[in-house]
């Protein structure tokens, strides 16, 4: 039987004190025997629908930096469990409990979508189970909602967005339209985009919502053409990212400039094929960066996987990595809470992506790259912000 089953945090703690002076032969799983019992992890991901994708790039590039640094976290062996956010956000605060009350999970990681980040939010507050974000941007996460126990490996929606609103006055598209689906990701993402655009003399005729997961563009496609924009900017991912950019092709909007945050592209551009050309966006991310780091990555995760890696992949790989360097400072201790938090603060991470920090609020603080597809392929053009931090608005810590 698992001593640690269905029992409080609590309880364990004192039945290990009481067998720590030897007071019975019964040896509790976690506390008497050292750390050699498991460390679970929890993965509130997305298996199925719109996001499934990326749920499977993030939980690759986990395992991927486990497996890499010996398989262990802090010296103890790792069990994973999964559940399948559906990245739905009505399922939200169940699926989090199913993980934090019911399997008890040392740490939890997920999830994708910015819906979803909210339920889970509140209840790990409460809670204290450690977390680490590897997708969601929800700016409250590491905003007003912001907690010790809560880490984000990936950006704010705000973060991957702003940058373009600079960009866009740059190149001479002053009148633009924005779309996206309607939750927290996409509006925070327009709103982010319209904020650096606005204050550089750019104006949004038109801001276009649609339901998630809806993946029916066409009367939006047409309202569009008959507006005829200078640009148009969007918040598209996964699988719905690969119909829309397929869709405003086939609608013949080719000469109107597109643009987004880079999940526009990501992991689905060879999908695309024709249609992503010419697209322009800002990642924290490009399948080209030239540095050892990422060629590295790159080399390990195609031959594991048999797949190229993508930035969602690089945010599973880091989320690791950070949970890693956490546990190694106290040798496989998660009871030592202070100490691990203290030591994930101050995680230097040598990503894919380039090396990052985490700012006061838990999120990357980190370079945003411009890109553009050109005969198939991400080119880098440059950095359009540097280590960029999300203004953590309403985050009261440290
Ligand atoms: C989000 O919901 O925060 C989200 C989802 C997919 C992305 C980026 C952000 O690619």
């Amino acid at each position: 039987m698992d001593f640690a089953k269905g029992i409080s945090r609590r309880s364990i703690l004192q039945a290990g004190a009481i067998a720590a002076v030897g007071a019975s032969g019964f040896v509790p799983t976690r506390f008497a025997i050292g750390n050699t019992a498991k460390v679970k992890i929890g993965f509130l991901l997305p298996y199925s629908g719109t996001y499934a994708a990326l749920g499977e790039a993030i939980t690759n590039g986990f395992k991927l930096a486990i497996e890499e640094r010996g398989a262990k976290l802090g010296g103890r062996d790792i069990q994973y469990v999964a559940v399948d956010s559906e990245a739905n956000p009505a399922k939200g605060p169940e699926n989090t409990n199913k993980l934090v009350t019911g399997e008890n999970v040392d740490f939890l990681v997920g999830p994708v979508h910015s819906g979803v980040a909210l339920g889970m939010v509140k209840i790990v507050r409460e809670t204290g189970t450690i977390t680490i974000i590897p997708n969601a941007g929800a700016g409250a996460a590491t905003g007003p909602l912001c907690a010790p126990n809560i880490f984000r490996t990936s950006f704010t929606n705000w973060q991957a967005a702003y940058p373009m609103g600079k960009v866009a006055m740059e190149r001479g598209l002053k009148n633009v339209v924005t779309m996206s689906w309607k939750y927290a990701a996409g509006e925070e993402a327009l709103a982010g985009f319209e904020a650096n655009f606005t204050k550089n003399g750019g104006k949004v005729v038109k801001q276009i919502l649609v339901p998630f997961p809806s993946d029916e563009f066409q009367a939006n496609l047409t309202e569009i053409a008959s507006l005829k924009p200078d640009g148009v900017f969007v918040f598209f991912a996964g699988a719905g990212a690969l119909k829309f950019v397929k869709d405003y092709a086939a609608a013949g909007l080719k000469s109107i400039p597109l643009m987004g945050p880079g999940f526009l592209t990501d992991g689905v551009l060879k999908a695309q094929g024709e249609a992503a050309e010419g697209i322009l966006t800002t990642l924290h991310y490009a399948d080209a960066l030239d540095i050892p780091e990422n060629k590295t990555f790159r080399a390990a995760y195609a031959k594991a996987f048999a797949k190229e890696a993508d930035v969602y992949a690089v945010q599973g790989y880091d989320a690791a990595q950070l949970m890693v360097q956490g546990m190694t400072a106290v040798k496989g201790d998660a009871t030592a809470r202070d100490a691990l938090i203290g030591a994930m603060e101050k995680a230097v991470i040598k990503s894919p992506r380039g090396t990052f920090t985490l700012s006061k609020a838990h999120n990357p603080i980190q370079d945003f790259y411009l890109r553009q597809v050109r005969n198939g392929q991400e080119v880098v053009l440059g950095v359009a912000e540097k280590a960029l931090a999300d203004p953590a608005t309403g985050c009261k810590m440290g």
